[in-house]
């Protein structure tokens, strides 16, 4: 008999979660004004908000925390977290920062100015939101694709190099400080980006003379796909296909919360020594000394190891496994989501699920809020109160998609876990023709309002 598949890593230190009832989750996620991110953590059952520093460290990477270097300037640590962004991506020169936002204000500070453009295939917010706080357009260029969840292919994440050559040529090399091209495509579902197409895209920024920046916070992730889905890469190792990667790259931001599986950090990594030294005073003046950045000797210890650990295929296959178990789930019980499954996550097309709803009144959130509701599971919406208003018209946009994402922690909760957000959807899946009014926005914030929004019933 051919053994079935098991986790990669068994269970050394566990923590409570509680389960509540309707009727307290009722009043919690009301006195939350219906915005998920305002419910305490105590409140949830099972947490998919996201996978962003979410996980669990391994034994090793705890071990790295004892022997952190807290020296102020060239810290051991800082050499260790050098080493391995050259060994596993390539990089020569990086600013430690404490989050992936914080890489990206660095290097945006920097590089970006009023008037320029960064076309990418779809910047996840905080990306866009430091390029248009500073009077700056992010023009998506994802491939059409994308937008269809029930169309199935390998690579939804990519970028149409046609487009991506259309926005290059219509405008100076001076406006465009960079192509951000994020591996794995979070915004469209956690889907994959190829090989072929970082070259492809590589080769059009060098046509033209511009900057790539890789958002790498999924990097590893990416190259599982790359290794089981693309032509000529199964017998490559993640590490050789990750260096290949970043090879066509000038610039990697990185979130290290998702794919270097630590609780907080991030870095900036270049290839040109001189754009390293440019973008340093606004590290040292937004996130700490160069040889810190935004970080703690021993977090930058746990990121090193936890580079290592996330590149190493039977981590990944572990990890992937299980939004795949998830979603083939979901295939039972028919509910719509973006298909394949991606990296990380789980999105729901909260469109065809809630077809009683009106956009105007955020389809993917009422359907967040009724998933809660259904059995204190937390997902975020991916939809209209993201995507915020236009920058100059002021008016709502209203995406194509619509998606509740469900991002699953790394190494943090069971196949079991899976099985009850799968049969609360089940749920409120069955009793969706009921559902037919949603929220209406009380308060918000001019620039990325999703964390603090305030809504009420619409009806
Ligand atoms: N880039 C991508 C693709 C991301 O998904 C994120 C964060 C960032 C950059 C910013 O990194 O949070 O460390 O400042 N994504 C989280 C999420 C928040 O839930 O998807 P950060």
């Amino acid at each position: 008999m051919k053994l079935p598949f098991a986790e990669s890593f068994r269970i050394k230190m566990v923590e409570t979660i509680r389960k509540s009832t309707r009727e307290e989750r009722e009043q919690w996620i009301k006195e939350a004004k219906y915005n998920l991110f305002n419910l305490k953590s105590d409140h949830v059952f099972i947490d998919l908000l996201t996978d962003s520093g979410t996980g669990a460290m391994s034994d090793k990477q705890w071990a790295e925390m004892m022997t952190g270097d807290e020296s102020y300037a060239g810290a051991r640590s800082y050499y260790k977290m050098k080493a391995a962004i050259k060994d596993i991506l390539g990089f020569d020169y990086f600013l430690p920062t404490h989050q992936g936002r914080a890489a990206e204000n660095v290097l945006y500070s920097t590089i970006v100015k009023a008037g320029d453009v960064l076309p990418g295939n779809s910047h996840f917010d905080t990306t866009k939101g430091h390029i248009e706080f500073r009077k700056a357009f992010a023009i998506d260029c994802t491939i059409d694709e994308a937008a269809d969840t029930q169309l199935e292919i390998p690579f939804k994440g990519n970028m149409d190099p046609r487009k991506l050559e259309e926005v290059l040529k219509k405008y100076p090399q001076e406006k465009i400080p960079a192509v951000v091209l994020t591996i794995t495509n979070n915004t469209a579902g956690g889907q994959p980006v190829s090989m072929k197409n970082i070259q492809e895209v590589s080769a059009v920024c060098r046509k033209y003379g511009v900057n790539l920046q890789i958002d790498a916070a999924r990097f590893a992730e990416n190259a599982y796909f790359i290794k089981t889905r693309e032509e000529g890469y199964a017998d490559k190792s993640i590490k050789e296909i990750v260096k290949e990667m970043f090879s066509y790259a000038d610039i990697a931001t990185m979130s290290s919360k998702k794919d270097a599986i630590v609780n907080m950090g991030g870095f900036v990594a270049f290839k040109s020594e001189e754009l390293w030294k440019k973008c340093q005073m606004f590290c040292i003046m937004n996130e700490g000394f160069i040889t810190y950045g935004g970080m703690s000797g021993r977090d930058m210890n746990a990121l090193a190891q936890g580079l290592d650990e996330g590149t190493e295929f039977d981590y990944l296959k572990t990890r992937i496994k299980q939004v795949e178990y998830l979603g083939a789930k979901l295939d039972e019980y028919g509910i719509p989501y973006q298909r394949p499954a991606g990296g990380h996550a789980i999105f729901i097309d909260a469109k065809k699920v809630l077809t009683h709803v009106p956009k105007e009144e955020f389809i993917a959130q009422t359907l967040g809020v009724e998933l809660y509701l259904e059995a204190g599971i937390r997902g975020v919406e991916i939809g209209a109160i993201l995507a915020d208003r236009d920058p100059v018209t002021r008016e709502n946009r209203y995406p194509k998609l619509e998606l509740l994402r469900l991002a699953i922690p790394r190494r943090t909760y069971t196949d079991n876990h899976m099985d009850v957000v799968a049969a609360a959807l089940k749920n409120v899946y069955d009793r969706r023709e009921s559902i037919t009014h949603g929220y209406v926005i009380t308060k918000e914030f001019p620039i990325m309002r999703h964390f603090t929004v305030e809504l009420e019933k619409a009806r």
